[in-house]
């Protein structure tokens, strides 16, 4: 074992420990603990900001063990998850993570998580779309994710974590990892260690406006292309149906939780018609690719700039729903009286580095898990509330691969950090571009011209939060544009105008990287 302990060296900081996790949402935490647990060193690494798990509204998607209510199983969960993932999801692992949860939920109960209750000691079950049962337990309301945070940050709060730490590359030696090197207020350093865990979330800020925190802008997927890893399903990203529209200002804005829908409300335009009456046989709460696909048909024809969502209906709506409640209050709408302004918005990577069901990667002591990583669960489209099941159940086993993996690699060489120029576009630019051509529709055209803005980025020196960000950004942007002009269909959250068809020809992961080598 190793102690997490300074050491010296000319020019920059340097650290060691036994595992180094970069990120602090519901997968980095479960990561951290679980290594602790079995007695490493684990240095927690995180930007500031929120996380994207304390904003997770909805719940956590899980078939409780001996609660079969509204006649759930794994088997019924199993097959939702599937239907959603339109072909690409890897099957073992959908049933692997999924037949986990209960286990998981309980040990975060265990860490003191509370979850809303109907009757003393049953917990609540609410429906999303593309769930065929009530599976899905929530906190607060709607307040699932800031529970969840609250009691993962509770119980690791011993350990240790740097904050305002931007991990910039990542180290490796002779093919295995061997640190990361970082920026910090005290400068450039590195923290080595043998096992590395990515767990930075997702990529929102790719797009104008999006559902999620600042931070979320492609990290873990960038720092795995520069190394050479693999991604994959990159070009499945999904646009949340329901994100609150006060007008046309970018950033993070807020989500109006699918549970809305599960709990009756309904998706309208301007004159009171629904939008996805004859869409889909789940109506309002079809898989989210087709209700957003509808919303953006709806407003291209009616020209409007967003649709509705009538919550009027939902009894006892603003204690149900607090936080979907204050958001629209602050924006000056009553949901009790009022519907709700919503437009599709960015909202969760289905795709990023490939690993198995235990967060391992191609690089022996790089694991990955929660939103940044590909472990086949979401296939083409992420099933509504699976992510924090899937942080939860792969962030734990990552944390114990990654402290066996320390165990067997010992410790790692002081290898020094090598930084390389990268091709940045300017933010403004590239979340213009991508939302042009490559939102919720895109075709041949819009993408080749994306690619082409894309490539002529010119290269820089990486010495700040915000171009490492920016170089992420372009990075991922790269990969999603080259693997969406490559699926030459239709298919999960990926809707193509010039190709409106699945094709069953094409029922297989696209893999990027490394950089240089596209996608394919
Ligand atoms: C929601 O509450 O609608 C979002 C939940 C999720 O994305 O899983």
């Amino acid at each position: 074992m190793t102690a997490a302990t300074g050491c010296g060296g000319a020019g920059i900081w340097r650290r060691r420990a036994d595992v180094v996790v970069i990120g602090t949402g519901v997968a980095g935490l479960a990561a951290a603990l679980a290594a602790h647990r079995r007695g490493r060193t684990v240095v927690l690494l995180s930007k500031a900001g929120e996380t994207a798990t304390f904003y997770a509204q909805g719940g956590i998607a899980v078939v409780l063990a001996g609660v079969h209510a509204d006649g759930d199983s794994i088997d019924a969960h199993v097959a939702d998850t599937l239907a959603a993932g339109a072909g690409l999801c890897d099957p073992a692992a959908v049933r692997s993570i999924v037949a986990d949860g209960s286990r998981a939920v309980a040990e975060l109960v265990g860490a003191g998580a509370h979850f809303d209750e109907s009757a003393p000691g049953q917990w609540a079950l609410t429906r999303e779309g593309g769930h065929s049962r009530r599976r899905i337990i929530h906190s607060g309301g709607d307040a699932t994710g800031a529970e969840v945070q609250r009691a993962l940050d509770h119980a690791a709060a011993h350990l240790d974590i740097r904050r305002n730490h931007v991990a910039l590359d990542l180290l490796i030696d002779d093919g295995a990892v061997a640190g990361v090197s970082v920026l910090s207020e005290d400068g450039p350093g590195a923290v080595y260690a043998p096992s590395v865990i990515l767990a930075t979330g997702g990529a929102g800020h790719l797009y104008q406006a999006t559902t999620n925190p600042e931070g979320s802008t492609g990290d873990g997927v960038a720092l795995a292309m520069w190394a050479g890893v693999p991604v994959s399903d990159v070009e499945f990203v999904q646009f949340h149906p329901t994100m609150l529209y006060t007008g046309p200002a970018g950033g993070r804005r807020p989500l109006v939780t699918e549970a809305l829908r599960g709990e009756g409300a309904r998706l309208i335009d301007a004159q009171g018609n629904s939008v996805t009456s004859g869409v889909h046989p789940m109506g309002d709460l079809a898989p989210r690719d087709v209700v957003a696909a509808a919303i953006e048909a709806r407003l291209a024809e009616s020209g409007d700039a967003c649709v509705y969502l009538d919550a009027r209906g939902v009894v006892e709506v603003a204690r149900r729903f607090p936080t979907v409640t204050a958001a629209c209050r602050a924006a000056g709408i009553d949901p009790t009286t009022q519907p709700i302004p919503v437009v599709p918005g960015a909202h969760y990577s289905c795709g990023g580095v490939v690993t198995d069901v235990h967060g391992r990667t191609a690089i022996p002591g790089l694991f990955a898990a929660g939103e940044v990583a590909r472990t086949g669960m979401h296939g083409a489209n992420r099933l509504a509330s699976n992510s924090l099941l899937e942080g939860l159940v792969v962030g734990g086993r990552a944390g114990v691969a990654a402290a066996e993996h320390a165990v067997d690699a010992g410790s790692a060489r002081l290898v020094a950090p090598a930084p390389s120029p990268r091709p940045v576009l300017a933010r403004p630019e590239l979340q213009q571009a991508m939302s042009r051509h490559a939102s919720v529709v895109r075709d041949d055209a819009g993408l080749g011209l994306l690619i082409d803005r894309l490539d002529s980025a010119a290269s820089r020196i990486i010495n700040s939060r915000s171009t490492f960000e920016d170089a992420a950004l372009t990075t991922v942007a790269g990969a999603v544009a080259t693997a969406a002009r490559a699926r030459t269909e239709t298919r999960g959250s990926h809707h193509r105008r010039d190709f409106p068809d699945t094709d069953p020809a094409q029922a297989a992961s696209i893999v990027c990287a490394p950089v240089a080598a596209g996608c394919r």
